[in-house]
């Protein structure tokens, strides 16, 4: 019985979580039981998946699961972003708890970054948390939304507002079955490649330009190169900063803008598509900012182009756009924050050692007009 005003300390430490693999490899996801098995035991999985992509790649997961002695179902859910809400978060823990699913479950998050964050979100949450294998389908969640550990879901208020970090058993990805995906998502998901090079890595950047067109013709061994290094430069500022405490924060390039366009588009903006012609005008505005170095954003667009991405996202009300910038997550009081390139390959540190810039007014302003503003 603890004495009145004793003072009890528990070590903070425990938080990161330990060390998970990611498999990277065509085919994996068909035999996929024996290597959840090994990490995530359980006595029941749950495969959580959206309907058309349950339809689509379900069916080789569950029946390897099952040849390795585990007891699978499937769980669908709707397809899309605006499937990503507490009623099918509620949904889906209500059909998993009336069929019985007790704490010795583990979930599979068989889909896109919809899946992944619902699903991951399902998991972090199920009787107080049971582990998540993450089984992404997408280019965008396999380089991008299935490593790191974020979870959650959209509310009212906005995108990802309610969530945790949960970080997976184990990642599987199967560049296979990016073999089904529209070419638009296929592109989507290479602005964010593109992203890798840019802030970390310009012989990786000046690859995916070279390389463009096999990729975005499904060429499986590129594929699965581009996917194992981009998962390679993520996991590694991941690791270094698994809060985001720091300098993860180089993840956002082109996501400041970006978010504001997929914001003012009513979200009919793909995410990818938000973020090339985000990383333009983020590129453009530290330019004038006298950040990044003069030339960048050029060559940012030129392969942006080469993967059929836009450069230029349409005609949005640039104060608009401002007012949303203010509000987004990472701004501070009102002043909104970027993280900057200081040339293809590297990003700009800024005073006081954090990788986040506010950006003068002008110059942001201008390269919004650029970018999103009216021709
Ligand atoms: N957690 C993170 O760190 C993180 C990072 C980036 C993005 N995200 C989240 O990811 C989401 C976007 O992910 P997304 O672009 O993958 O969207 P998505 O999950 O909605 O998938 C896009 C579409 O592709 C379909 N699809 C998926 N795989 C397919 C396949 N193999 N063949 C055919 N169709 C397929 C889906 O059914 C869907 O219609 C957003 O909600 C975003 O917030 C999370
Ligand atoms: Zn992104």
């Amino acid at each position: 019985v603890p004495v009145d005003g004793t003072t009890l300390t528990l070590n903070p430490a425990t938080r990161p979580a330990p060390a998970y693999d990611i498999i990277i490899r065509s085919g994996v996801s068909a035999d996929a039981g024996p290597l959840i098995a090994t990490v995530a035991p359980a006595s029941r999985y749950a495969v959580l998946a959206p309907a058309p992509v349950a339809a689509l790649h379900a069916e080789h997961l569950l029946a390897s699961i099952r040849a390795a002695g585990g007891h699978a179902e499937l769980f669908t859910f709707p397809d899309g972003e605006s499937a990503k809400t507490r009623a099918t978060w509620s949904d889906l823990t209500d059909r998993m708890l009336a069929a019985g699913y007790g704490r010795d479950t583990a979930v599979v998050a068989l889909g896109g970054g919809v899946a992944g964050d619902l699903a991951g979100f399902v998991a972090a949450t199920y009787m107080r948390g049971v582990p998540v294998v993450q089984v992404p389908t997408t280019l965008l969640a396999m380089i991008d939304a299935s490593v790191g550990g974020k979870t959650g879901i959209d509310v009212a208020a906005g995108k990802n507002l309610v969530g945790a970090f949960h970080q997976p058993a184990l990642v599987l990805m199967d560049p296979a079955l990016l073999r089904t995906l529209p070419v638009d998502h296929l592109r989507a998901g290479l602005a964010e490649a593109i992203k890798h090079g840019a802030i970390l890595d310009a012989d990786y950047f000046d690859w995916i330009a070279r390389h463009a067109g096999e990729l975005l013709a499904g060429d499986a061994a590129l594929m699965t190169r581009l996917v194992a290094r981009s998962v390679e430069l993520k996991a590694a500022v991941v690791a270094e900063d698994p809060l985001e405490h720091g300098r993860r924060a180089i993840l956002n390039f082109g996501h400041t803008v970006g978010h504001a366009l997929e914001h003012a588009s009513g979200y009919t903006m793909l995410h990818g598509f938000a973020v090339a012609a985000g990383m333009v005008a983020e590129a453009e505005a530290g330019e004038a900012a006298g950040i990044t170095a003069s030339g960048t954003a050029s060559r940012l667009a030129d392969t942006l182009r080469a993967c059929g991405l836009p450069t230029h996202a349409g005609t949005f009300d640039v104060d608009g756009l401002l007012a949303a910038m203010s509000l987004d997550k990472k701004a501070r009081g009102g002043t909104p924050r970027f993280a900057l390139l200081q040339h293809v390959g590297g990003c700009a540190q800024a005073a006081g050692g954090t990788w986040t810039h506010a950006l003068p007014h002008n110059a942001l302003a201008a390269a919004l007009r650029h970018v999103a503003g009216a021709r």
